[in-house]
């Protein structure tokens, strides 16, 4: 399963992608606020910074506008990926946006059917919000679940399931058991990734039993 990291904060990207584990990062219009810079200058920044697929999200809401600002995002860097909503005029803007050639993302997906929709618009990636589907008490991972299911039926259809709304390391690991392509993981969490408290305890009694050696390596 790839990661992607959720954010558009670029300190916080530089670190994960000095790790060599990040496959890419999307960010949304709430993000971009949240960064507080212009949204161009921040996603010519991450494309520098990281290889894979960057997700930059158009914020009209209408199939002329969406494509409007597409071209303008598009054209900043190969690796852009542009995000359009899961609405009639997304879907319109997806099916025209791959036939020329762009990577797309359509985001906030919260059923299967809207899953197949986006997939037979020739969608480079899905996003269904996981997170925000338990938050009003259903499993979101039922949903990554279902959309495989139903990917897996047809050969034709190549769309990523790009596990999103991602708030811990369980999502993480239960987006790669039911076979999602790539969860996209807010930074504290993917760090949170690394963490075991039987891995801290195992490597303190190593060193103090090495300590007592006296010995050296080098
Ligand atoms: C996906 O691309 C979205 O940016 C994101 O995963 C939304 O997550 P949230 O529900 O935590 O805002």
């Amino acid at each position: 399963m790839k990661f992607f990291v959720d954010t558009a904060d670029i300190a916080e990207i530089r670190e994960l992608a000095a790790l060599g584990l990040l496959d890419g990062v999307t960010t949304n219009p709430t993000l971009i606020a949240k960064s507080g810079r212009p949204i161009k200058d921040v996603i010519k920044e991450i494309c520098a910074t990281v290889e894979g697929p960057v997700s930059a999200e158009v914020a009209a809401t209408d199939y002329d506008g969406m494509m409007r600002e597409a071209a303008p995002l598009a054209a900043i860097a190969t690796n852009v990926t542009i995000k359009v909503p899961l609405t009639i005029d997304g879907i319109k803007a997806c099916r025209a946006l791959s036939k020329d050639g762009h990577k797309v993302n359509v985001t906030l997906c919260f059923s299967a059917t809207q899953a197949l929709l986006a997939a037979k618009a020739g969608a480079t990636f899905i996003s269904p919000f996981v997170g925000r589907l338990d938050d009003i008490g259903l499993d979101g991972m039922e949903l990554i679940r279902e959309i495989r299911q139903i990917y897996d039926n047809y050969d034709h259809l190549k769309t990523e399931i790009l596990a999103a709304s991602i708030r811990s390391n369980l999502h993480v690991k239960q987006a790669a058991m039911a076979g999602a392509d790539v969860a996209t993981i807010p930074p504290a969490i993917l760090k949170g990734l690394f963490n075991h408290p039987l891995t801290d305890k195992g490597l303190a009694s190593f060193l103090a039993d090495w300590k007592k050696t006296g010995q050296s390596i080098t």
